[in-house]
C-alpha cells in the first residue's frame, strides 16, 4: 500500500515536470523569434523583410489604413517615398529606430530582436528592392 502511494507520488511529480517542460518549450522566446541575420548572405527584402510586415504590421498598416502602407505590393515604395530609411546613417532610419525593441515610441508593436537586426542589416546593405 505504502509502496504504491510512493509510486503514485513519483508519477505525479513526473507528470508535473513534463507539463512544465512542454509549456516552457512552447512559450520559449527563441521559438517565436524568427531567424536573425546569419552569415554573410545579403538580406532579401521580399523574402525576409516583407514577411515581417505581413505577419506583424498589416493589421494597422495595410493599404488605406495607417501610413506607411506596408502591404507586400506597396511596402517598398512607401518606405522609400516617406524617407523611412536612411542608408547613410542606417541606425537613425525611422523604419528601424522607431520600431526597434528598445524604442520609447510606437507603443503599438515593436520588432523582435532578430527582426530589428534583419531590418537594420537590410538598410546597411543599401535598402535594395531585392
Ligand atoms: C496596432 C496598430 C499598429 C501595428 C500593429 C503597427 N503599427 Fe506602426 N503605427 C501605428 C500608428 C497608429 C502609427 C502612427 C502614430 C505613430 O507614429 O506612432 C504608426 C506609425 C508607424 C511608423 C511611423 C511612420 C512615420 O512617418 O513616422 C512606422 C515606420 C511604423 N508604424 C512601422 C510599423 C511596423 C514596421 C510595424 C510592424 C512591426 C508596425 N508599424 C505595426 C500603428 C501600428
Amino acid at each position: 500500500m505504502r509502496k504504491s502511494l510512493i509510486i503514485l507520488a513519483i508519477l505525479l511529480c513526473g507528470a508535473v515536470f513534463f507539463t512544465a517542460c512542454e509549456y516552457e518549450f512552447i512559450v520559449h522566446p527563441d521559438t517565436t523569434d524568427p531567424e536573425g541575420p546569419g552569415g554573410d548572405d545579403p538580406i532579401s527584402f521580399s523574402q525576409q523583410i516583407v514577411p515581417i510586415f505581413t505577419s506583424r504590421c498589416l493589421n494597422c498598416h495595410d493599404t488605406g489604413d495607417t501610413s506607411p502602407d506596408l502591404s507586400a505590393a506597396n511596402a517598398y515604395s512607401s518606405i522609400t517615398s516617406d524617407n523611412l530609411v536612411n542608408t547613410t546613417n542606417p541606425e537613425s532610419s525611422i523604419l528601424y529606430d522607431y520600431i526597434k525593441p528598445s524604442t520609447s515610441g510606437h507603443s503599438w508593436r515593436k520588432y523582435t530582436n532578430n527582426q530589428a537586426a534583419l531590418v537594420l542589416k537590410w538598410i546597411e546593405e543599401g535598402a535594395k528592392n531585392n
